[in-house]
Formats: structure tokens, C-alpha cells, sequence
């Protein structure tokens, strides 16, 4: 909600509006877990209130000290992937991506999430809030820098959690990449660039980062019907928010690569910025290649995702 290089972090734990009291979470000074160490990795279960038996990859930075605070990352994988391989698609437990903050790997339930239109009675927001609920009592967290990232099915379980009400008040900002945002409308009623979006967060501004490339076959840029439900154009998707957190309908549009790469930031301080990328498919931008495109692309997500993270708190 606040601008960090603006305002001092006594400012956010004065202001009234600040949604997380005390940055400090109660894990601050307790052990790490048995078996965990600083710049590990770890497969671990936990079981949510409704009996379900859920797992998680976790990665600890190198320079993890029980006695100070630390951001948490989570990162979502797509649908029919995993944990493990948004682990290494994403890149957050690359140091040289993201050397302080703990970073989060879920796993759906059947390798998907809430919001798939095949997803049903499945709660991953609730879910999602008990592991940080979790972490926060085992870890040292900055309870004002808990971020959320996803691709693809998990880009559009990013959004919902920054459209919910409770969940908006614990992330402090979003990037979907090759989001899949879908909205219970019918393929028939479905028209893309005015279809109502399901959203109701619970403070103003949201930050939201969203990525997407005009060649992406699964989750089209320009939106429509797609397995019985309805998917809202990118564009569309990226002004509802720029017009939910009141930024006005204007953006400072930056090309780079010869224009293939178009940059939108809305808002004085870019809190909702979009990156339209020509020629990309239904894949995380990297400039390596990686397992969901072989040529390697312009621009390198993570970093952008890291320094957008780095501006915001609660
Ligand atoms: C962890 O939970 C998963 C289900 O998500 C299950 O398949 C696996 O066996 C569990 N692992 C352990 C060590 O209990
Ligand atoms: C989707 O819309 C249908 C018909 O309007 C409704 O019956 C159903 O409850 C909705 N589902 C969700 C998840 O909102
Ligand atoms: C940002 O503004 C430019 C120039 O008006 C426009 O072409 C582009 O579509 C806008 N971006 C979004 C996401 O609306």
C-alpha cells in the first residue's frame, strides 16, 4: 500500500490504515524446523482445516537469521505442473534472482487450483492463508512484504487472492504471468473486452504485475471462451485493475527490443504495470531458455517481478 523508498517502516506501523500490526512475525527468535537449513530446500506436508493433506516446497535464503525478518514469496505453479517444476521455472530460489526472502513452492490438489473451470469445492485461498498463518508462526517474516506469484492456472489463483477480501490484507502485491483469469460466464455470453470480473479486495491500491504474450495459444492474449467458461482479454483485465485502485485510464506506455516489448504503468507510482510481449507464447519470460520455451524470449520475468515486489509493503 505504501510507497518504501517514500515512507519509513515507523510510518507503516503508525498508519491507521496499515492492515498488519507489527511487522514481526511471532517465528521471530524460534529455531528453523528440524532437518532445515539456511539456502536449503524442502518438501514438507501440512494438513489444512478442512483434513486435507497439502505439500509445499520451501526454500530458505542463505542469509536466513531467526532474528530478522524476512519477505515470503509464494509461487504457483500451472496447471498439470508442480511444486518442483515452478521451483525451477520461477527462479525464487535463485539468489542471484532473490537472495533475502523465503520462497514458497504449493502444490494443487490433481496439479491444479481453484478458479480452473475443472477445480471444484477445492478452497487453495483458504489453503494459501493457512501456510502463511503457518510460516508466520515458525519463521522470522515481515508480515508487511508476503508477495504472491503464478503462471498460468496459478497466475489466475495470484488474482483471486488479490481479489479477496481477507487475502488482499495479507499480500502486499501480485504478478500473474500468462495468467488464466477465468470468469463463470458461459463460452456463449462470453465477450471478452467487457466481461465482468469477479473481484472484491478489501484495500486500495492493489499492486499487480502482469505479464502475457500475444502468441500464447493456451490462455489467448485477446481473451474469449475457452473449456465452457470465459476468459477476459489481457488488456481489459489490466484496466479493470488500473480502475479498481482509481488509477485513472491513462497509462506512460515504454517500448524496448525494437517494440516488441510494450510496458504499461498505470498510476504515479506504477502500481499496476503490464508487460505485452509480441511473439511469446504461454510461457514465464526468461531470456535462458527454460521448460516452457526453448528460444529463450526479450525480457527475464523474475528480476522485473523482484524489483516490483521490493517497492511495495502493506
Ligand atoms: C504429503 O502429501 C502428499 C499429498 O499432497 C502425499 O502424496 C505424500 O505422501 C505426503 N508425504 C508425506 C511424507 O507424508
Ligand atoms: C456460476 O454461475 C452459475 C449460474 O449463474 C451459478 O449457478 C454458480 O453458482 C456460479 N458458480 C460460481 C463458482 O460462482
Ligand atoms: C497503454 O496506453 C497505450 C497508448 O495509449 C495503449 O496503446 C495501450 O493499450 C495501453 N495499455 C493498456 C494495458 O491498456
Amino acid at each position: 500500500m505504501f510507497f518504501r523508498s517514500i515512507f519509513t517502516s515507523a510510518m507503516i506501523l503508525f498508519s491507521g490504515s496499515s492492515v498488519v500490526h507489527g511487522a514481526n512475525s511471532p517465528g521471530c527468535g524460534k529455531d528453523l524446523p528440524r532437518v532445515q537449513e539456511p539456502g536449503g530446500s524442502y518438501s514438507t506436508n501440512i494438513t489444512t482445516k478442512d483434513g486435507r493433506e497439502r505439500s509445499y516446497i520451501i526454500h530458505i535464503p542463505s542469509n536466513y537469521d531467526k532474528n530478522e525478518p524476512v519477505p515470503v514469496i509464494f509461487s504457483f505453479h500451472g496447471r498439470t505442473r508442480t511444486a518442483k517444476s515452478q521451483e525451477k521455472l520461477s527462479q525464487f530460489s535463485n539468489e542471484e534472482y532473490n537472495p533475502n526472502a523465503i520462497a514458497v513452492y504449493p502444490q494443487g490438489i490433481k496439479n491444479q487450483w481453484q478458479g480452473d473451470p475443472s477445480s471444484q469445492g477445492i478452497d487453495d485461498i483458504s489453503f494459501t492463508l493457512q501456510m502463511l498463518d503457518h510460516f508466520e508462526d515458525r519463521y522470522c517474516i515481515d508480515r508487511t512484504r508476503v508477495y504472491a506469484a503464478g503462471k498460468s492456472n496459478g497466475g489466475g489463483l495470484t488474482n483471486r487472492l488479490a481479489c479477496d477480501p481477507t487475502a488482499s490484507k495479507r499480500f502486499a502485491a501480485f504478478a500473474p504471468v500468462a495468467g488464466a483469469y477465468y470468469q463463470n460466464v458461459t463460452e456463449d455470453n462470453c465477450r471478452p473486452n467487457t466481461v465482468k470480473i469477479q473481484c472484491n479486495p478489501a484495500r486500495t491500491p492493489i499492486p499487480m504485475l502482469a505479464f502475457h504474450g500475444t502468441a500464447d495459444e493456451t490462455i489467448p492474449y485477446t481473451g474469449g471462451g475457452r473449456r465452457g467458461r470465459c476468459l477476459p482479454s489481457v488488456p481489459h483485465f489490466v484496466r479493470e485493475w488500473a480502475s479498481r485502485d482509481d488509477l485513472g485510464g491513462k497509462n506512460e506506455t515504454t517500448t524496448t527490443n525494437g517494440g516488441k516489448v510494450e510496458v504499461s504503468r498505470f498510476g504515479d507510482h506504477g502500481e499496476v504495470v503490464h508487460y505485452r510481449i509480441e511473439g511469446l507464447g504461454h510461457a514465464w519470460p526468461s531470456t535462458e531458455p527454460n521448460s516452457d520455451n526453448p528460444d529463450g524470449t526479450y525480457v527475464d520475468a523474475t528480476p522485473i517481478i523482484m524489483g516490483f515486489f521490493d517497492q511495495w509493503t502493506l
